[in-house]
């Protein structure tokens, strides 16, 4: 069988790799305790569950036009205009199964052949495999200091093939927020040579402390960014795929021809569901506070350990912190946490290369946090860790 070079030229995702082990040691019975997971350990708030019910009771269960059902478009532009200061309209906005699947649309209708992404790292890792398949080169821009972005790295890398900026705040894996500063000069940089930026903003609203801002609301950029958003992390609804894109007109009009000829549409009753999402009354600082509680409890206890190092990132739920005391590369420290303490966490290697950090997320309640904490004392004790 042959299949083609743009298949044979994409990595399988590492964090799958992980789940296997996960699941082969489970399958044996072992309680292995997951912070290796990106979506959030709550249900779905109640209010959303039952709008897709009336929605599905209602007939509503057919294709709906590609780019979305009006009203969830309007309703997106609105919170856009309202909350993130971007100047957009109905035919701005495209609806998608999911932000991925709007982040695969924005890459494949601008990267051809040969063009060149910006992309700071660390970095989530389907970013890269996307440029990939469209035939485009990763430029990798690793940060000077602590996670923040390298502005004058990302200068230094625009070229004369370079069509996009790949900007995540705030980010998975590091949970860093880019300073308004940050963006400014992010956005400076794209308007003065005229490159196009994705901004993918799914963790907008997971922010301890700040006010978020759009890339897409600074001055000059009208015309050159996609901004990503969706509804699996903000209102725990991974399983519902609904995710949208954002931006200038010809570009959602080319995303959406991808669209029309790969899935068609959104799942109907979930973009009513989404649709509901976005009223006030759904609560999403709840879930928030938990998780800055969680992550607060761990940054304090894997700091007390002495083998890690990490400083309470500013939004998301992953911690990201320095391994390089425990005297193991992060892949090997996977599997000795895995085989030693029944934990899994994710690599930093999967995000860019990042051989001395893991990823741990948590995204999983504060009695499985603790109980993960103290596998992790006991393991590392063998090794002069307590
Ligand atoms: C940075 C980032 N972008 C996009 C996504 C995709 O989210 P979804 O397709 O569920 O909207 C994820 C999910 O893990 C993510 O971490």
């Amino acid at each position: 069988m042959q299949l083609s070079s743009r298949i044979l030229n994409l990595k399988e995702s590492g964090t799958l790799k992980i789940l296997d082990k996960v699941k082969s040691l489970q399958a044996k019975g072992v309680d292995v305790i997951q912070l290796d997971v990106g979506e959030p350990d709550f249900d779905t708030p109640r209010n959303i569950v039952e709008a897709a019910y009336r929605a599905m009771r209602d007939g509503l269960t057919h294709y709906t036009p590609s780019a979305g059902i009006p009203e969830l478009r309007d309703a997106i532009a609105e919170k856009l205009r309202s909350e993130n200061g971007l100047d957009v309209r109905r035919e701005n906005v495209l609806i998608t199964p999911g932000s991925k699947q709007a982040l695969f649309y924005a890459i494949m209708a601008l990267v051809g052949e040969g063009d060149e992404v910006i992309l700071p790292t660390p970095a989530w890792p389907s970013y890269a495999e996307m440029v990939t398949v469209a035939g485009g080169v990763v430029r990798e821009v690793p940060p000077r200091e602590g996670f923040s972005p390298d502005v004058e790295g990302i200068k230094e890398a625009v070229s004369n093939r370079t069509k996009i900026i790949i900007i995540n705040s705030p980010n998975n894996p590091t949970g860093c927020v880019y300073t308004e500063g940050e963006l400014k000069n992010i956005a400076e940089v794209a308007a003065d040579s005229k490159t196009f930026v994705v901004s993918d903003e799914i963790y907008e609203k997971i922010l301890y402390e700040g006010r978020f801002r759009s890339l897409g609301s600074f001055p000059g950029l009208e015309d050159l960014v996609v901004t990503v958003n969706g509804f699996s992390k903000t209102y725990a609804m991974t399983g519902w795929r609904v995710g949208y894109a954002a931006g200038p007109k010809g570009i959602i009009s080319a995303m959406n021809k991808l669209q029309q000829h790969s899935a068609s549409c959104a799942a109907s009753f979930a973009q009513w569901a989404a649709l509901e999402a976005l009223k006030p009354e759904t609560q999403v600082q709840p879930m928030v506070e938990e998780f800055r509680r969680r992550r607060d409890f761990l940054c304090r206890a894997l700091n007390g350990t002495g083998a890690f190092c990490v400083d309470a990132p500013g939004g998301a739920f992953y911690l990201f912190p320095d391994i390089s005391k425990t005297g193991m590369v992060s892949s090997q420290l996977c599997d000795f946490l895995l085989e030693r303490a029944h934990v899994s966490v994710t690599p930093g290697e999967v995000f860019g290369g990042f051989t001395d950090n893991i990823r741990i997320s948590y995204a999983n309640s504060m009695e499985r946090l603790k109980e993960a904490v103290s596998r992790i004392r006991s393991a590392l004790d063998g090794r002069g860790f307590a």
